[in-house]
């Protein structure tokens, strides 16, 4: 194909994506299947990669191109990025439309209610149509420049649509979201990976657009509705319904639950119809904004030094109540971590008895000063566990004790540590029983030791019933001793014995992803099997051996330090060594870095085409597939990935970025 059919191929190719991309995100209405839209992308990113002068920035393949930043660009707001006024009393929201009728004499006064949404505010600007700069909020005045990151979002458009006339230049505010299913899911993995969780949905979302690494900013999966149009030229809107139309047709995320009210009656009814129907919407919401519909009006009210004058936010009531703190309980997580509890004196509230609540982490106590017996504010937001929010000091009689978060551990009295780096204390005992059940499910796991049939289920029994006391333990289980546990016959326990053995000899690698050493992934695993050929090798690595591995870095190299100098750890070792567990790696296929490994490639790469790519994974001795399935090693993913990408998440296959590609192969045996 020649270049200019190659141009018109991807213009064309580039109309139907965002076509469809509108189709998907905005409307809700798809007209294609995800196959056939990755399929086009994936075209797309082929041919650009061809002939890559003919790639530009607003292309739908450049969502996610840029590499990491070292800093954001400070850039100063065209016009000041205000607060709204807000109240909680209906009264209050009667006096906003007594004032503007006094401020307006005589005009007639319509409004338009919208939801609050609780996210974080960016500016998006568009010149000529094309995507040019986001920022963040910053101090009203200044913000930082956070286009790479705002560039991830499916729902913000990279250059608007289907308009007769495109303003020359078009700034658009609106909220950045997480919805809670996302929120919910984020938390999930990060606990698994013993990392600080989120406070809320609000908190997630502002933390991603703090990133640095638009990659990383991608994987949170984030979501914008725009309700203002800040700044437009060469276009013209009289009121806000028509600007809300006019930013949909360009391609913008509007909430369709949008109100349209004749007057304050008619506004606060609408309002209140949200209290508790805000509960069922997938994103949080923290009260209502009304706002005056007429652009003219708007103008002539004006601003407060802080707010504009023709809006106020009406919240919701707060689920917030006061009560006695009367203990703090040590929970252990299956991680290991430890969370204060605090038991409250019970107290209604939002419509539930409230007995417990949250307390996060020492630090945090610390911080907000709560001692044990004090009067505390309890709130609750959205699904989330109920919180302290502060402490009512005027109420301290001089009893309220202060905490110290255990030295030992409250469940198997093993050492408590505060974890590097963190604000998180860790029971250190590998054999801690609430830990135990998810350490054996690790060990046994499929990208560790990959045990069949050995599921979470048989492993809470085996647990329970003393069988097992620590992964080595399961070495030396026996048939008769499965066939008690319930719901397992004959055929099934012999199946998982065979199954227990056959998995001593599995590469050194998984072994050193199961053994469960904080921080330590698939992707360090390999890297130290291959370093160091053996456990007893790394076992006796030096801090700075470690460390001098251009994956490991400082803390993962402290965590394997402190883990094989643990004389539980040695207990352990000597188990499995003793059952025959394989602990180093028999170079037997020509000592090949990827021999036995299946890689399946999504994406565009930045350094290599396809078959490059492909042909040094076969020179190392991997080989490569198609599709994604359980047999997959890694998925290599590129630039704007496709389904693969999504289906590898969900078979939890090990997802590897180009740089991490490339430490792999650059790393070699000693
Ligand atoms: S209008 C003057 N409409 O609430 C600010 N803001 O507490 C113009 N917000 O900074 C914003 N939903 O981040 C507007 N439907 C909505 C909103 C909304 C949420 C946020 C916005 C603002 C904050 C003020």
């Amino acid at each position: 194909m020649s270049k200019e059919q190659t141009y018109l191929k991807i213009k064309k190719l580039r109309e139907q994506i965002e076509y469809h991309n509108r189709k998907y995100y905005i409307d809700a209405h798809p007209e294609i299947f995800d196959r056939e839209y990755d399929l086009m992308l994936e075209e797309l990113t082929r041919f650009e990669h061809e002939f890559p002068d003919l790639i530009i920035p607003d292309s739908p393949s450049q969502r996610v191109g840029g590499e990491p930043l070292k800093e954001f660009r400070t850039v100063t707001h065209r016009t000041p990025m205000l607060s709204i006024a807000n109240t909680y009393s209906e009264d209050e929201i009667r006096e906003f439309d007594a004032r503007i009728k006094r401020n307006l004499t005589g005009e007639n006064i319509d409004y338009v209610v919208e939801l609050k949404i609780d996210g974080v505010a960016v500016n998006l600007i568009y010149e000529n149509g094309i995507f040019a700069v986001g920022t963040s909020r910053g101090d009203g005045t200044h913000g930082d420049d956070i286009t790479q990151n705002l560039k991830t979002i499916k729902t913000i458009p990279l250059r608007l649509q289907r308009a007769d006339s495109i303003p020359s230049v078009l700034e658009v505010r609106g909220e950045i979201y997480m919805t809670k299913d996302v929120f919910k899911k984020i938390n999930k993995e990060r606990e698994k990976k013993e990392e600080l969780l989120f406070a809320n949905p609000r908190n997630a979302a502002a933390g991603s657009m703090k990133l640095l690494d638009p990659k990383i900013v991608a994987a949170r999966h984030l979501n914008i509705f725009v309700y203002e149009i800040g700044y437009m030229e060469g276009a013209a809107c009289n009121n806000h319904v028509k600007a809300m139309k006019l930013l949909n047709i360009y391609g913008f995320r509007t909430n369709p639950h949008i109100q349209y009210c004749k007057n304050i009656s008619e506004v606060i009814e609408y309002c209140n119809s949200w209290q508790l129907k805000r509960e069922e919407l997938g994103y949080e919401t923290d009260g209502m904004v009304i706002k005056i519909n007429s652009m003219a009006q708007r103008e002539k009210l004006g601003a407060t030094g802080k707010n504009p004058r023709w809006m106020i936010a009406y919240k919701f009531p707060a689920k917030q109540a006061a009560t006695i703190l009367e203990k703090i309980v040590v929970q252990v997580g299956r991680t290991g971590i430890l969370t204060p509890v605090a038991v409250l004196k019970p107290a209604g509230l939002a419509g539930t008895t409230v007995s417990r609540a949250t307390l996060h982490n020492q630090d945090e106590i610390t911080r907000k000063d709560i001692r044990i017996l004090d009067k505390v504010v309890i709130e609750k937001g959205g699904d989330v566990i109920p919180k302290i929010v502060s402490v009512i000091k005027e109420a301290r009689t001089g009893k309220e004790k202060k905490f110290r978060m255990p030295h030992k551990c409250p469940v198997c009295s093993g050492d408590v540590k505060k974890v590097d780096g963190e604000v998180a204390y860790k029971c250190e005992n590998l054999k801690c029983p609430a830990q135990l059940k998810r350490r054996v499910q690790h060990f046994a796991s499929r990208r560790a030791m990959d045990i069949e049939s050995l599921g979470p289920a048989i492993i809470a029994q085996l647990v329970k019933k003393k069988l097992v006391k620590d992964y080595a333990d399961l070495y030396s289980l026996e048939k008769e001793n499965l066939i008690k546990l319930e719901r397992m016959g004959d055929i099934l326990a012999g199946k998982i014995i065979e199954n227990i053995k056959e998995s001593k000899n599995r590469s050194l690698s998984r072994l050193i992803f199961a053994l469960g050493i904080p921080h330590v992934g698939v992707l360090s695993a390999e890297i130290l099997a291959r370093k160091f050929s053996s456990i007893d090798k790394l076992k006796k690595a030096e801090q700075e051996e470690l460390e001098a591995i251009g994956e490991i870095g400082k803390i993962m190299a402290g965590s394997i330090k402190y883990f094989f100098e643990r004389s539980d750890t040695e207990d352990v070792l000597k188990k499995l060594k003793d059952a025959k567990v394989k602990t180093e790696e028999t170079k037997s296929i020509s000592g090949k870095v990827f021999a036995g490994k299946n890689f399946v490639l999504t994406g565009t790469l930045a350094k290599y085409k396809r078959h490059q790519a492909f042909n040094m994974i076969k020179e190392l001795g991997g080989s490569i597939s198609e599709g994604v399935s359980k047999k997959t090693s890694f998925l290599l993913a590129g630039a704007s990935p496709g389904s693969k990408y999504n289906k590898a998440k969900k078979l939890e296959i090990t997802i590897l970025t180009e740089e991490e590609f490339l430490t792999l192969i650059q790393t070699t045996g000693d």
